[in-house]
C-alpha cells in the first residue's frame, strides 16, 4: 500500500482494540483522507485489556486527534475519560475518542448510535409510534440501536439468549424516557413477539464470518410479512439470515452502511470535513469481496 508523504504535520488518528487487524476502519479513513488531500493518517493499535489506560494516556501524550475503540473497550475505556456525551451515557458504550491535546481532555462519544439511525434514514426506513421493531440480542450494538430508536416511539422487543441482559437494558431505556415502549424476552418467544414486527435488527453476532451459516432466528418461526429486516453484520455482506428473510419476501439492508456512517461521524468530529463517503463504501467493498 502507498502510504505517501509523513512529515512534522501529519496528524495521526486510529483505532484501538483486541484484535485490531481485521478492521476495515484504517483503510476506509485514510483513502478520506488521501481524497481530501489531507496530512492525517490512521493507525491500527492492538492494544490488549490491561494496558487500555496506558494507551489512552499515551495518544494523548503523543498529539493523536482520536481515536476509534472497539472490541473489548468500548465500555471499559469510560472511566478514563474526562468526559462523555449524552448518547455514551445512554448507550452506554464509547466507539469514539476526541483528543484536546492543548486541555489534556478525551472526550468520549458513540456514533455507532448515530451511524446506524443514519444508515435506516437513507434506506428510507422511517420507525414511528407505529412501528414494532424486535432486536436480536442484548450486547453493545443492541444497547446503541435501542437507545437510538426509543424516542422514535415505537415499541421495541429485545429478544435475547441471556434474557437478563435484554431486560436489564429495558429497564434501563423505560427509567431514561417516561412512556418508552420497550420490553424484553428470551428466544422462545421470538414468534410471539415477531408475528407483527415491521422492522427486524440482527444485533447479535451470529452469522459473522468465519461462522457463516448460522443464523439466530429459529428455523420454527415464521418470518413476519413486508418487515424490513436489518443486519448489523458486514463481514459477510450476505449473511444467512438476509438470504433467509430476503427469500419469505423480507427487504434487507446490511450492516455495511452503519460501519460507513459511524466512521464519517467520527471522521467529521474529528477533521470538521465532511468525508467521501461513497469512496469509503467503494474501499470497504473491495476489502470485504477479497476475504
Ligand atoms: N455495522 C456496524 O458498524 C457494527 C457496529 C457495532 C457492532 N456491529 C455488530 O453487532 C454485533 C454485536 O456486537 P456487540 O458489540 O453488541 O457484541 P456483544 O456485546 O458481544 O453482544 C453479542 C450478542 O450476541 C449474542 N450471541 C452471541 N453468540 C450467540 C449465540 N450463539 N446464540 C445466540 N445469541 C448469541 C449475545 O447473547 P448473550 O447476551 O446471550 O451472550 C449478545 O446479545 C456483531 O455482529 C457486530 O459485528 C456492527
Amino acid at each position: 500500500m502507498h502510504i505517501g508523504h509523513i512529515d512534522g504535520q501529519t496528524q495521526l488518528v486510529g483505532i484501538m482494540g483486541y484484535p485490531v487487524a481485521h478492521s476495515l476502519s484504517p483503510e476506509m479513513h485514510n483513502a478520506a483522507f488521501a481524497e481530501l488531500g489531507m496530512n492525517w493518517r490512521y493507525v491500527p493499535l492492538l492494544v490488549p485489556p490491561e494496558r487500555l489506560a496506558e494507551a489512552l494516556r499515551g495518544v494523548l501524550a503523543l498529539g493523536f486527534r482520536g481515536v476509534n475503540v472497539t472490541v473489548p473497550h468500548k465500555v471499559t475505556c469510560i472511566p478514563h475519560l474526562d468526559s462523555v456525551t449524552e448518547a455514551v451515557t445512554i448507550a452506554g458504550a464509547v466507539n469514539t475518542i476526541r483528543i484536546d491535546a492543548s486541555k489534556g481532555r478525551l472526550e468520549g462519544l458513540n456514533t455507532d448510535m448515530s451511524g446506524f439511525l443514519t444508515d435506516l434514514a437513507v434506506n428510507h426506513v422511517s420507525v414511528n409510534e407505529e412501528s414494532r421493531v424486535v432486536i436480536l440480542g442484548a450486547g453493545g450494538a443492541a444497547r446503541s440501536i435501542g437507545a437510538g430508536l426509543a424516542r422514535s416511539g415505537a415499541h421495541i422487543t429485545f429478544v435475547n439468549r441471556t434474557v437478563e441482559r435484554g431486560v436489564q437494558i429495558a429497564d434501563f431505556l423505560r427509567s431514561s424516557w417516561e412512556g418508552c415502549k420497550v420490553e424484553a424476552v428470551g428466544l422462545e418467544q421470538l414468534a410471539e413477539v415477531s408475528h407483527d414486527a415491521t422492522l427486524i435488527i440482527n444485533a447479535t453476532s451470529v452469522g459473522m464470518f468465519p461462522y457463516i451459516d448460522a443464523s439466530p432466528w429459529r428455523d420454527d418461526v415464521p418470518f413476519p410479512k413486508d418487515a424490513v429486516l436489518y443486519d448489523t453484520i458486514y463481514r459477510p455482506l450476505q449473511t444467512k439470515l438476509m438470504r433467509d428473510a430476503e427469500r419469505s419476501g423480507l427487504r434487507v439492508i446490511g450492516g455495511l452502511g452503519m460501519l460507513i456512517y459511524q466512521g464519517a461521524a467520527a471522521f467529521e468530529l474529528w477533521t470538521g470535513k465532511k468525508p467521501p463517503i461513497e469512496l469509503m463504501r467503494q474501499v470497504c467493498l473491495r476489502r470485504l469481496s477479497e476475504s
